[in-house]
């Protein structure tokens, strides 16, 4: 099975990395093609995973740009359609893992008569997406796709509620090795030591900054907490987004929180520093398609909280594998940092459960397996 995976951004964020997670299962058999350079490009190298980069303006185009926007930039993006239509001659699959490059594939796998995967992972709603942009989504996958997978429940409901077929999804949750987020204890006394954070609690929030991730509402949770809480924001502005980013600065000031957050940047070394947070908060505000940051802090043994909504409620049993709180509401959330901070054997009960259950409901293999099922009867479907 030869498969060409396409994904327009460059940058890491969560449907990259789960991306990679998958094309290093077809390592010897794939070819990732990205329409912008960057970190992504880097890492598939690293790990020694076929990558092409086509650049274009395609960039330009944003999810809430119009659709006249978009389709006057159809002109610059032609030759990149030629050329993915080439390169997918030589593989049985097209994997697209964006929208952008969905529309891009779809068109491509027209000309070379190559079945066409949409791996969604937005929740295609008027929280994420401009109408013009959702209807061009829907429609194409309707018209176009073999299958859509998506990666959760949620998305899945959007993407039908939205108008698309829903004999068309498969959920396919993303899949993580447990061995990865392992760390010896004493890794974390040390990376407390040298953030400066000793005798601190320490809640840490692992998304990229953006409005919709919410960092705001944590900052604002500080104010009910007390002097012995420390924020770690880690993430960056992969998408432009420095406008928030300076609110977020602001907003510390303000609210005189000091050096109560710290704001670490973009960081590849997540497993760790989730090691030395005694709490991870995931305060998107609006419904998050999945949210691999929560897996990711069950794997570490740290305490989760969350947001009450999209692909969370599959993935956080309340009061059993983590903590919700309704969204946008920084005062319950305050109320369950002091909760995991008075009562500390409680939490660390509530983590080895979310462990448990974590490496076993969302290991990688499991993934892989089904989607290669899938790709298998993709690739038999008839009329390409
Ligand atoms: N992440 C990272 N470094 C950071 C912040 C986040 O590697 O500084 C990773 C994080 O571990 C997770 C991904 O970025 O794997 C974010 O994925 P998620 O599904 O939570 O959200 P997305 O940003 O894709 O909406
Ligand atoms: C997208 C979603 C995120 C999900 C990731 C991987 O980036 O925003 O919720 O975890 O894709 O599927």
């Amino acid at each position: 099975m030869k498969i060409l995976f396409l994904d327009h951004s460059g940058v890491l964020g969560g449907a990259e990395l789960s991306l990679l997670d998958i094309a290093r299962y077809y390592q010897d058999s794939c070819l990732v093609v990205l329409l912008a350079e960057g970190a992504f490009k880097t890492r598939l190298e690293q790990e020694g995973i076929p990558v092409q980069v086509l650049t274009s303006q395609l960039t330009g185009i944003k999810r809430d740009s119009s659709f006249w926007q978009s389709l006057s930039s159809l002109g610059q993006i032609l030759p990149l359609i030629v050329k993915i239509a080439q390169l997918s001659r030589n593989y049985d699959v097209i994997c697209t893992n964006t929208q952008k490059s969905m529309v891009l594939g779809a068109i491509a796998s027209l000309i070379s008569h190559r079945p066409l995967v949409y791996y969604l992972r937005d929740i295609l709603s008027a929280d994420h997406f401009n109408r013009a942009n959702l209807w061009i989504a829907v429609a194409i996958a309707n018209t176009c796709v073999a299958k859509v997978i998506v990666n959760s429940k949620a998305t899945q409901s959007a993407f039908v509620a939205a108008g698309g077929k829903a004999e068309l999804t498969q959920v396919i949750y993303n899949g993580f090795l447990p061995d990865r987020f392992q760390q010896p204890p004493e890794n974390a006394i040390q990376l407390r030591q040298e953030l400066g954070l000793e005798g601190q609690f320490v809640v840490g929030s692992f998304s990229r900054l953006s409005p919709w991730k919410g960092q705001h509402v944590l900052l604002e949770a500080l104010t009910h907490c007390p002097q012995n809480v420390t924020v770690l924001l880690v993430g960056d502005a992969l998408f432009g987004e420095t406008a928030y980013v300076e609110r977020l600065h602001q907003q510390v000031v303000e609210l005189g929180l000091g050096d109560r957050v710290k704001f670490l940047g973009f960081r590849a070394d997540v497993s760790s520093l989730m090691g030395v947070c005694d709490l991870v908060a995931h305060t998107s505000t609006a419904p998050e398609p999945f949210g691999r940051v929560i897996i990711e802090a069950m794997l570490c043994r740290t305490p989760i909280v969350a947001t009450a909504a999209g692909g969370v409620l599959e993935l956080i049993e309340p009061n059993r594998t983590g903590w919700l709180v309704p969204v946008n509401d920084a005062v319950n959330l305050a109320g369950v940092i002091n909760e995991c901070r008075i009562h500390p054997e409680q939490a660390a009960v509530i983590a080895q459960r979310a462990y448990q259950y974590a490496s076993h409901a969302f290991h990688l293999d499991e993934t892989c397996r089904k989607f290669s099922q899938w790709m298998e009867l993709v690739k038999s479907f008839p009329n390409f």
